[in-house]
């Protein structure tokens, strides 16, 4: 054998291996837990993850609350859902994450018209919006995937602890591991994809800040890695990126519904009964950075957010 030949089999090989790995470590969630009688909202429901999620819980006999900012795509979904799992128990109100008035028409309309909140699944987020600054004057992508979400959690905890024992589940990425967040700047602009990472890492800080701020109510609060899924997160980006991001996901990929397995098991799983403050990956509870589980930056961002989006005393309910 020569060298290229060596060379090609080398990677040939190291290729089937990464796919072989990739497929046996996929995590599923087991539970057949039924969900009759209980509401779950999840945010960002018209596609990829989300939809995914949103069928499963359908599925389950939840009440299911599609959070979407597309009515057209809601409104598709909804008759997917519907569909395909028989449960016409689906309602769809609509949040646009780039104002944080939309956030609080969505809050109210959720107070006007629902009992109560089993489970919030804060799945909505977006890649490659460059750095604009909202209406609310916040960076867009930091707005769109944490302040945002932050708000609405916030806002919906009275409705949460009301449905006690009830559950917080935010889909954050592994992608936190690269960021490089700047607590006393939370707005600082840069780098699309530091952009990302750094509102990625805020998702596993308020999650774990949220854990801790709910000791003792009943209401749990964790986040998750979902894998590298293939979905529409890429669409804002430029072709290139998308090209050579394309490959890793070729490389690595789950499709959407392998995707949605670790929200669904964080939702529903009895295994996740009563933990609350955890990362997980793959259906398990995973490793994340020191910097992930920092008590003082939890803390310090928890505080900023607030003071951010204008967070009003009266409407802390922890
Ligand atoms: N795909 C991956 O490899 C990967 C990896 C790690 C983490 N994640 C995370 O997984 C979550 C779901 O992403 P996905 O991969 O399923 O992507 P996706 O297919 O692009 O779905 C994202 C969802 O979020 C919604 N959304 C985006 N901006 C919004 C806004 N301003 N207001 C309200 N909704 C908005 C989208 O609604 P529209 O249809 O209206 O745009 C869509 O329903 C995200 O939080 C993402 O960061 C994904």
């Amino acid at each position: 054998m020569n060298t290229f030949t060596c060379i090609a089999f080398g990677i040939i090989v190291f290729i089937v291996v990464v796919k072989i790995l990739n497929v046996v470590t996929k995590g599923r969630c087991t539970s057949k837990a039924k969900l009759n009688g209980k509401t779950v909202l999840i945010t960002g429901a018209s596609g990829g993850i989300g939809k995914e999620t949103a069928i499963d819980m359908a599925a389950r006999g939840a009440r299911v609350i599609l959070g979407c900012r597309n009515l057209k795509f809601a409104e598709d979904t909804k008759q997917e859902i519907i569909s395909k799992t028989g449960n016409t128990n689906i309602v769809i109100y609509q949040i646009d994450f780039e104002s944080l008035t939309s956030v609080r028409k969505f809050s109210k309309l959720i107070h006007e018209n629902e009992s109560r909140l089993d489970v919030l699944i804060n799945n909505a987020g977006a890649m490659g919006l460059g750095n604009k600054i909202t209406e609310d004057g916040l960076h867009i992508m930091m707005q769109v995937n944490h302040f945002g979400p932050f708000l609405l959690t916030n806002l919906l905890l009275d409705l949460l602890k009301k449905s006690a024992p009830s559950r917080i589940v935010t889909v954050s990425s592994l992608g936190h591991i690269f960021s490089s967040l700047d607590p006393d700047n939370l707005n600082k602009p840069g780098l699309d994809e530091l952009n990302y990472f750094n509102s990625k890492l805020c998702n596993i800080l308020m999650s774990n800040e949220l854990a801790r701020k709910l000791e003792g109510t009943n209401v749990t609060s964790n986040c998750l890695h979902p894998g590298i899924v293939h979905t529409e997160i890429m669409q804002h980006l430029p072709w290139y990126k998308r090209l050579s991001l394309s490959f890793s996901y070729w490389f690595f990929f789950k499709n959407a519904k392998e995707g949605a397995e670790t929200t669904i098991h964080c939702a529903v799983c009895e295994k996740v009964d009563g933990i609350s403050g955890k990362y997980f990956q793959d259906c398990k509870d995973y490793w994340t950075l020191p910097i992930a589980s920092n008590k003082e930056l939890s803390e310090k961002v928890w505080n900023k957010s607030m003071e951010l989006v204008k967070l009003q005393k009266n409407e802390i309910h922890y």
